[in-house]
């Protein structure tokens, strides 16, 4: 975590081991969100993310990533979010575009879910098979 990722986290205190990304990632959603919760999820979405909202009783909204570069509005983003949001979905790289969230995107969204306060959900299971060049 420290080297890769840069962040300082103890295996004793800041870690918890799941049965797979699937259930690391229904675990969460069962914690944090609750029935009729609003959760802005981008198109097109890995259907496993769909389904886990729907399965807690959250509502999932959505915002289009725009091919060829997957990029997306940031004002559709602004625009979506209201007093039931709950919560933002980020898969990066994404299932099934792989798509990879610049930087600036990823500043872009923590701004907004730290204005809102909002959860950010994130499944990054690919995030070591990017390729030289491809994170803009
Ligand atoms: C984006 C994404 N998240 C999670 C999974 C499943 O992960 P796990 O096998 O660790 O539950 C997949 C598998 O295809 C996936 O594409």
């Amino acid at each position: 975590m420290k080297r890769y990722n840069n962040i300082q986290a103890r295996s004793d205190k800041n870690m918890i081991v799941c049965c797979g990304a699937t259930g690391a990632f229904y675990s969460a959603c069962l914690a944090l969100l609750n029935l009729g919760d609003e959760v802005i999820i981008f198109e097109p979405y890995y259907g496993y993310h769909i389904n886990t909202f729907l399965a807690v009783g959250a509502k999932p909204v959505f915002v289009r990533l725009i091919p060829p570069d997957w990029g997306f509005d940031l004002n559709d983003l602004k625009n979506i979010i209201t007093k039931k949001t709950k919560g933002i979905m980020i898969n990066t790289p994404a299932n099934p575009s792989g798509k990879v969230f610049s930087q600036r995107e990823l500043e872009d969204i923590a701004d907004l879910a730290l204005k809102h306060d909002l959860f950010v959900f994130t499944d990054e299971i690919y995030e070591y098979p990017i390729c030289d060049g491809v994170t803009g």
